[in-house]
């Protein structure tokens, strides 16, 4: 199959374009140089880019990803996140190809006790979350063959995230102190990765959750990372959400169910810890 995926330099982009190369032909795109050059908030260039490589798939990337960045700039995030993602949902539906859009838990006001599943009421409380949301939205009511995989607290031994962080700022502090009244679901992004090159040529449109199995506090994120890396001696300590002012509010409670997936019999997530142990792994030989 020919995929096209958008965001292809970024954390998450880059790992589906090394995993859809062993079967399918993929086409990579993004905003950077070293792939083909498709800026998805251009409408003309997304329905030339779509017309001339006709692919059979889209896995849309693409994102403004700073959820702060969002915050201050919600036209820049709305331009992005639901014109860009527009743009490709009705270039998909021109030339009948499936689309793949990440989403994410920002869809959710986090005030739930209980996991979210695929059918709960969204409710965005932030502008990233609310441009995700106008996204998925366009792709739900303009492409006919969409998946929508909403996912949280992507990771990566590459690109911008939080076991990154926790990493770095430990090599240099014997103290962090991490917010530990925010819960969710760690996600590796290469099982996110594969679950998406899973999708290719499905018919079973629709949307999914995925993440790791389980869920966890930034706090327990934070001692995870720095028990599996062996930086015991560094002290963890829990704080309160207002102690770490952000321009943005986030979700206190984002756990995403995989109901879909449970309901097929088909979920096979990993728990988030054995993926902190291979992180921390490849994060180890990517020092030496
Ligand atoms: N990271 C998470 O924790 C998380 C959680 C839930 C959902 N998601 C979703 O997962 C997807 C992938 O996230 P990620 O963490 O891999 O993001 P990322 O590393 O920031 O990658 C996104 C890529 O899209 C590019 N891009 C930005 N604006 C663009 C435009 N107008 N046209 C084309 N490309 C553009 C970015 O380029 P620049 O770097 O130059 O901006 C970057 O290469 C996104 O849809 C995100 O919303 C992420």
């Amino acid at each position: 199959m020919r995929v096209l995926v958008t965001g292809a330099c970024g954390m998450l982009g880059s790992l589906v374009c090394d995993g859809l190369g062993k079967e399918h032909h993929v086409i990579p795109t993004d905003v950077l140089s070293g792939c083909e050059m498709l800026d998805i908030s251009d409408t003309n260039a997304v329905f030339d880019v779509l017309n001339r490589i006709r692919p059979d798939m889209v896995i849309h990337c693409a994102a403004m990803t700073d959820v702060d960045g969002c915050e201050r700039e919600p036209d820049k995030a709305f331009k992005i996140n639901a014109v860009g993602t527009w743009n490709l949902a009705c270039a998909c539906a021109s030339i009948d190809c499936a689309m793949a859009y990440v989403c994410t838990d920002y869809v959710f006001d986090g005030e739930s006790g209980v996991p979210y599943t695929e059918f709960d009421q969204t409710n965005p409380i932030s502008a990233y979350g609310a441009s995700k949301l106008a996204g998925e939205m366009a792709v739900r009511e303009i492409c006919p063959k969409h998946y929508v995989v909403r996912t949280s607290w992507v990771f990566a031994p590459h690109g911008k995230n939080f076991p990154l962080s926790i990493l770095r700022a430990a090599q240099t502090n014997k103290q962090l102190k991490i917010v530990a009244d925010q819960v969710g679901c760690p996600t590796y992004a290469k099982d996110l990765a594969s679950f998406l090159i899973g999708l290719v040529g499905s018919p079973l449109y629709g949307v999914y959750h995925y993440t790791n199995a389980g869920s966890c506090s930034w706090y327990e994120f934070a001692k995870e990372i720095l028990s599996k890396a062996g930086m015991t001696d560094v002290e963890v300590v829990p704080i309160k959400t207002e102690d770490w002012p952000t321009p943005t509010r986030r979700p206190k409670y984002s756990v995403l169910r995989h109901y879909r997936m449970e309901l097929l019999g088909r979920d096979s997530a990993r728990p988030w810890q054995d993926a902190v142990a291979e992180f921390v792994a490849a994060w180890n030989t990517a020092k030496q």
